[in-house]
């Protein structure tokens, strides 16, 4: 059965690119993206989108009374497209009661630390401002709170005496682009089993 999956985003949309071209390679099967929702309306990963045919909605916060309000727009648009998987790739928003119970270990988010450390905004610079000597990006699954959800993979890489935040920040997304698909193909073929905390690769 082919995953129907719905990506959230904010930005530049390039996690979003990896999950693309990793389904037109056919690296993951068996999936196929059918709706890119942004928050933003200028979000460059609309464009992305909407280059490979894929259908990019700008749900815009402000047009709402409050954050359910928000989140039941989105919910509408995701039962629309009989949404199996939901992932956030650069979603700048914490995902309300709203929508995580509609999709309990279904929702997947790809995060630019080794969490639990470094939850949040600008984990990078937060790495690089630590002193930390290795960093690395999360890929889990999303609960209520923030960054906390399962674990489903993780890659480490240096931090080099040279360094910038930038250049740190560069060698991380280079590895997301490899373990957010892989997560992505990982459920697709259903190989992922949550028991507690713990994600089991079967
Ligand atoms: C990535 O660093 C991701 O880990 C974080 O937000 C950034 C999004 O980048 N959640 P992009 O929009 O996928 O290029």
């Amino acid at each position: 059965m082919t995953t129907k999956i719905a990506v959230l985003v904010s930005g530049r949309g390039s996690n979003l690119q990896s999950v693309i071209d990793n389904i037109e390679s056919g690296y993951i099967r068996d999936a196929e993206i059918k709706v890119v929702i942004s928050d933003v309306g200028d979000a460059y990963a609309l464009e992305r989108a909407r280059k490979h045919g894929i259908p990019a909605v700008f749900t815009d916060p402000l047009s709402f009374e409050n954050k359910p309000a928000f989140e039941l727009e989105i919910l509408k648009t995701l039962k629309e497209h009989n949404i199996d998987l939901i992932l956030l790739a650069g979603y700048m928003r914490i995902v309300g009661k709203e929508i995580i119970s509609a999709y309990p270990n279904r929702i997947i988010n790809i995060h630019p630390a080794l969490l639990p450390a470094f939850k949040g905004l600008h984990a990078q610079q937060q790495a690089f401002k630590y002193g930390v000597k290795v960093s690395g990006c999360t890929v889990h699954f999303v609960d209520e709170g923030m960054d906390t959800g399962p674990i489903i993979i993780q890659k480490c890489v240096p931090v080099l005496e040279d360094d910038t935040a930038d250049t740190l920040a560069a060698r991380i997304l280079e590895q997301e682009h490899k373990i957010f698909p892989e997560a992505v193909k990982l459920f697709a073929e259903g190989k992922l089993k949550v028991e507690g905390r713990i994600v089991v690769h079967t």
